[in-house]
């Protein structure tokens, strides 16, 4: 297995170690009995803080209707699929053919690729950035052509504008950042698409966009669109919503563009329960600012939690928090999986940072117990 396709799994899984399981695209993997089912240690069930979920799952009135939604259990999707995209469409004032459903926003990365890249063709990115992306192009056949982040965590556009050739078909920028949670000023990412070639379609992955808050540093580009046909954006129902278990994401692009994608999605690739769930959760707005209001209060007593400790972590446009421990990461992830909690997982380009998903409160004070109780953690200085 190449070292990227490993890290990929690996950054989905938190590491085999963590002992929960992905069916897929590990199934294989799974066969050989590396990863192994959610298990409960003792007592306790497994504290997830490690894939950036919504900890507190659906609003009440998106899980009600995901529980009604068995009635059309033996129906092909079809028809709430197409309700769905024409709702999507309206929520962004764009027309349908602009929109395109995915088996979550990874369906999507993995449609980019088999569309627009393949063998002789680039992908660029950011390191550290969500992996989805390079896993895909990677499989499609591509090189991947890997930027560092800048000092402030922001993509480096000098950077990649330097790196991006003719051949280069796809530029993902992923904003918020993951695993860094950190922002790409709106002027640099609209200075990188006017300036990038003609040739390079420009993936713009919104997955955490309402945690981004408001300020002048960020805007969607579905909201405040470029005129541009090479951007598409990308969306998922998996972080402020709480249904990454359901499986859905979607890209807003020219009808041209999403034309030529949609013939590599698989056919009825979005389930009859999560069309009306999301259908549920776009309406549901107070569900939505709820979410938000949430996250925000959590992560104010994380970064509360950890000044207190004389740690400075990134600061944080999601819902994780990115923090350097000044100890190797690898480390750090195996001692707090063994007091049963899982983080997220090493990211070789920041040795001796970790990434924490925000969880329940409770979930949250079993995490500095454990924090506290580690040897290293003793008299951390920040400086
Ligand atoms: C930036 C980013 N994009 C995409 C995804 C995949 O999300 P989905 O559940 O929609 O496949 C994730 C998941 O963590 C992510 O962080």
């Amino acid at each position: 297995m190449c070292r990227s396709r490993r890290s990929f799994l690996h950054s989905i899984v938190g590491g085999a170690a963590t002992g929960i399981a992905l069916q897929w695209p590990l199934a294989g993997l799974s066969r050989t009995g590396s990863f192994e089912p959610p298990q409960l240690d003792g007592q306790n069930p497994l504290i997830r803080l490690n894939r950036n979920e919504n900890a507190y799952g659906p609003s009440p009135k998106v899980a009600d209707v995901i529980r009604s939604s068995v009635g059309s259990a033996n129906r092909y999707p079809y028809v709430e699929r197409a309700a769905l995209t024409e709702q999507i469409a309206h929520f962004h004032h764009v027309k349908p053919e602009q929109v395109l459903l995915g088996c979550g926003s990874t369906e999507i990365l993995r449609i980019v690729a088999f569309a627009f890249l393949g063998s002789g063709k680039q992908l660029i990115q950011a390191s550290p950035t969500f992996q989805g992306m390079e896993h895909y192009a990677r499989a499609a056949g591509s090189e991947v052509l890997l930027v560092p982040l800048t000092r402030t965590y922001a993509h480096d556009v000098d950077g990649m504008l330097a790196r991006a050739t003719a051949s280069t078909t796809v530029a993902y920028i992923c904003n918020p950042n993951n695993p860094t949670a950190s922002l790409t000023p709106r002027k640099d990412v609209e200075s990188l698409i006017s300036k990038l070639p003609a040739t390079t379609y420009i993936v713009i992955d919104e997955a955490y966009h309402q945690y981004a808050g408001h300020s002048g540093m960020y805007a969607s580009f579905i909201d405040s669109p470029v005129d541009d046909e090479r951007v598409i954006v990308v969306r998922t129902f998996s972080k402020v919503y709480g249904l990454a278990g359901l499986r859905l994401g979607y890209a807003v692009a020219l009808p041209k563009v999403i034309h030529h994608m949609l013939k590599f999605a698989t056919e009825d690739n979005v389930n009859a329960a999560v069309a009306q769930a999301a259908a549920a959760a776009l309406d549901d707005t107070n569900g939505v600012n709820e979410s938000v209001q949430r996250n925000a209060n959590d992560r104010q007593i994380f970064f509360n939690s950890a000044m207190g400790r004389t740690l400075k972590p990134i600061n944080s446009h999601a819902n994780f928090v990115m923090m350097n421990t000044y100890h190797p990461a690898e480390q750090v992830i195996q001692d707090f999986r063994k007091n049963n909690i899982v983080i997220g997982p090493h990211f070789p380009a920041m040795d001796t940072y970790i990434r924490v998903s925000l969880g329940r409160p409770e979930e949250m004070v079993a995490f500095w117990r454990t924090w506290d109780s580690l040897p290293y953690t003793k008299g951390l200085m920040t400086h």
